[in-house]
């Protein structure tokens, strides 16, 4: 029986990051689980017990349940049509030429799992799609199952964030639910039956408006982010302080200050494809001003990643070209190998198309980096990166880097500066060490002194003699 009582057998279709947390994290809260994919290598490594993606807490408990019989994988549609009552969409809906949503996949699940219906059925649709979607399934799923009417659809979008996928999934802010059966809705009561008794707010609408509710929430965060970082361009030209500002506006509870950390803007594989998938409806709509308020927060957050290449080039001196460059984090965020659209990457493709020689590393995304841009060298520690750099750059903001002994990478650095484009790190720490810190909405010089202004006119010469690494 399920933790509240209600053990149901359920299909997840899709088992990328999406899919395989909800595969689990449904199969944690008590549920019978079929996992199904198309591709044999990540059902093979997932009934194994492996995750494909770094994930924190996702694999012990895909083991725990894999052990507990509650959660199994399958190549077979016909097999998930026979063994689940409720079947979850969770494919993806990446980003086609012109911005919108490609749903082939999404297409194809249905199409491959509706001529097995043959009884009564409730499909529930995960990904983040253009609003209309789920009216469209729906009735491509009746026109294909033998159940034919007693195919049920219903949306009941995701929120999670990677490196926090398996706590948003068990305990959400909130559950929605789009429905247009009260059946769907008691079915995906019973489904979330724990999280609703732990008193997560569930909130039952109709499905344009629960679709919408993804685009609307991720839209918001961007704005968020985007809004921030101009505000980071203003303090930059006044010499006020960014941090500072954010601290203070997110003090109002009307605020709050979860997303306005400003620096390099936002990546990932959400953020990004869905405000231009939702720019593209907004335009097939005709909603104007939406079309340009998310072209704004697009434009102001890819334009973090130019001001990063040009501080970095007014850092040596205006000529990129040779320039030794360390790079620390490569990953869109911290706690995820995750490279998809990620600005740490972008902005080294940049530095390196002028000619730069970068060094970069990561605690865990440098495999997916080097499989994305094997030009790049990659180094296993901050110290082995920043040898002999003209300048390091932090653009991913691991914990790790924040422990980071700045004196100690002082010694092997070959020029003592540093951009810290997320803005997490100690500048006066870092300043007091003796570098030349640099932080996108701060006055430029982070010493305690406040006293020296400029860049360090040269740097060193390369050392033969290296000292021990730091990081
Ligand atoms: C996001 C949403 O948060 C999640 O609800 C949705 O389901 C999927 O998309 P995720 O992509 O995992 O989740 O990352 P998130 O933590 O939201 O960060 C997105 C990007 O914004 C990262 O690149 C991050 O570095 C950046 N960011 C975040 C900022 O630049 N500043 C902030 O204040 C917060």
């Amino acid at each position: 029986m399920g933790r509240n009582g209600h053990a149901l057998k359920i299909s997840v279709i899709g088992t990328g990051y999406l899919g395989l947390t909800h595969a689990v994290c449904m199969a944690d809260l008590g549920h019978q689980v079929l996992a199904v994919d198309v591709d044999a290598d990540k059902i093979q490594k997932a009934a194994r017990g492996e995750a494909p993606f770094f994930e924190p807490g996702l694999e012990p408990l895909l083991r725990k349940n894999l052990d507990a019989g509650r959660l199994r994988f399958t190549g077979s549609f016909a097999a998930v049509a026979d063994f689940a009552d409720v079947h979850f969409l969770c494919v993806g809906t990446p980003q086609a030429a012109g911005g919108h949503a490609d749903l082939g996949y999404l297409d194809a699940a249905v199409d491959a799992l509706a001529p097995h219906l043959t009884r009564k059925t409730l499909l529930v649709g995960k990904s983040t799609v253009p609003v209309g979607t789920a009216w469209l399934l729906r009735a491509r799923a009746r026109a294909a199952a033998p159940a034919g009417g007693e195919v049920d659809l219903a949306w009941n979008p995701e929120f999670l964030r990677e490196g926090y996928a398996v706590r948003d999934s068990l305990a959400p802010d909130r559950i929605v639910f789009g429905v247009t059966s009260d059946r769907a809705d008691q079915a995906l009561r019973l489904v979330y039956a724990t999280p609703l008794a732990a008193g997560v707010p569930a909130l039952t609408m109709d499905l344009e408006t629960a679709e919408l509710v993804k685009v609307a929430a991720n839209s918001f965060l961007a704005t968020k982010i985007s809004f921030i970082n101009v505000m980071a361009e203003m303090c930059e030209t006044t010499g006020a302080d960014v941090l500072k500002l954010a601290e203070a506006i997110g003090m109002d509870d009307r605020i709050g200050r979860k997303f306005l950390s400003p620096g390099l803007g936002f990546g990932g594989g959400c953020l990004p494809k869905d405000i231009r998938a939702f720019r593209s409806t907004a335009a097939e709509r005709g909603v104007s001003s939406l079309v340009g308020l998310l072209t704004a927060v697009d434009t102001i957050n890819l334009g973090r990643r130019q001001r990063a290449v040009a501080m970095t080039r007014e850092a040596v001196g205006g000529v990129l070209a040779g320039k030794r460059i360390a790079v620390l984090g490569v990953a869109f965020k911290p706690n995820s190998d995750d490279i998809r659209d990620s600005p740490s990457l972008d902005v080294c493709r940049q530095l390196a198309a002028e000619g730069a020689v970068m060094s970069v590393h990561d605690p865990v995304a440098m495999p997916n980096a080097a499989r994305a841009e094997p030009g790049l060298r990659y180094a296993d520690s901050v110290g082995a990166a920043a040898e002999d750099a003209e300048v390091v750059l932090h653009l991913t903001e691991w914990a790790d880097y924040r422990a980071i002994d700045p004196a100690a990478l002082a010694k092997v650095v070959a020029c003592p500066v540093l951009i810290d484009a997320r803005c997490t790190l100690d500048a006066s720490q870092w300043g007091a060490a003796g570098w030349s810190v640099h932080v996108p909405g701060q006055p430029r010089q982070q010493r305690p002194e406040g006293t020296q202004n400029a860049w360090p006119a040269r740097p060193r010469a390369r050392r033969r003699q290296r000292a021990p690494a730091a990081g």
